[in-house]
């Protein structure tokens, strides 16, 4: 059977690209960034699985903003780099899993989440901006990724509550999937960030830092934070952290936090990383 070995929110700023990409991650201003992922990399060495369910917000790039669907599961067997501002990035094509794809689209839609089935597309910094700070700079990704795009580009984006649900039932899916797969579920995008407006700029630390907090030990109290409360305390942009909780949903139960950074600023976000565990079961 397949199951979910990890869980792993990472922000995804594309400055961060352009400085990996760029040959720019010794300089003085990201330093403090990257090292807070010399630890991720060596234990996803350790740890790395079959396929990441990779819960990223399209930013324009594939969607334009003439269809956005809520919910979307990438089930293509590749998927091209490409973005907006900088360009597409000089990263490998990310390989899909179709067969896995397939089966936690059938799952998730007979549990009642409603997905749009994406046979082509391309990725943008949403995607490939976690996979640079978890896998560095190989010719190949050394994991197959099922892109999972959920709207948090225009209003209305999906409520926290029904992120951490459509989380739970990703995990049903998988683990009825008969295959011996090892399946990481990450999710992007946040912290604190607001990139328009008067108050463009925006960080809240004690917010981000709240947060990172009780996703550990009390995702629930963070499934009942209304969108406003992202917009008011976290900035327009914060409402990314509705991914974060896809992926705590996808652990479930309890949780062994095996890491955790953040960083202020990169480029106007607030940086946050987390690799968590579930504390039973194994996780090879
Ligand atoms: C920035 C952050 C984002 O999440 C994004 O999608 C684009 C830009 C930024 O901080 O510059
Ligand atoms: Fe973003």
């Amino acid at each position: 059977m397949a199951r979910i070995t990890a869980g792993i929110a990472c922000s995804h700023v594309p400055a961060i690209g352009a400085a990996i990409d760029l040959g720019k991650t010794a300089e003085p201003y990201w330093v403090p960034l990257f090292k807070g992922f010399e630890f991720s990399r060596q234990w996803m060495a350790a740890n790395q699985p079959d396929v990441v369910i990779l819960v990223y917000n399209d930013h324009a790039t594939s969607f334009s903003l003439d269809c956005i669907p809520t919910f979307a599961i990438g089930c293509a067997e590749q998927f091209a780099p490409a973005d907006e501002g900088w360009g597409a990035r000089p990263v490998p094509v990310v390989q899909g899993h179709a067969e896995l794809a397939s089966h936690v689209a059938a799952s998730v839609i007979e549990q009642d989440f409603d997905l749009t089935l994406i046979n082509r597309m391309e990725v943008d910094h949403g995607l490939t901006v976690p996979m640079s700070l978890m896998f560095g700079q190989p010719q190949a990704w050394p994991v197959r990724v099922i892109p999972f795009a959920v709207n948090v580009v225009q209003y209305p984006p999906p409520s926290g509550a029904r992120c951490f649900a459509l989380g739970k039932a990703i995990r049903r899916a998988v683990e009825s999937f008969p295959a011996h797969l090892r399946v990481q579920v990450w999710g992007t995008g946040g912290m604190s960030h607001q990139l328009q407006g008067p108050r463009a700029g925006l960080i809240n630390s004690q917010f981000d830092n709240a947060f990172l907090d009780a996703l550990v030990t009390d995702p629930e109290s963070l499934a009942r934070i209304p969108r406003d409360r992202y917009l008011r305390e976290a900035g327009s942009e914060g409402i990314e952290l509705v991914m974060w909780l896809v992926m705590r949903g996808a652990l479930d139960g309890a949780v062994r936090q095996v890491h955790r950074h953040y960083h202020v600023p990169a480029s106007n976000t607030a940086v946050g990383h987390l690799i968590l565990e579930p504390s039973s079961g194994e996780t090879k």
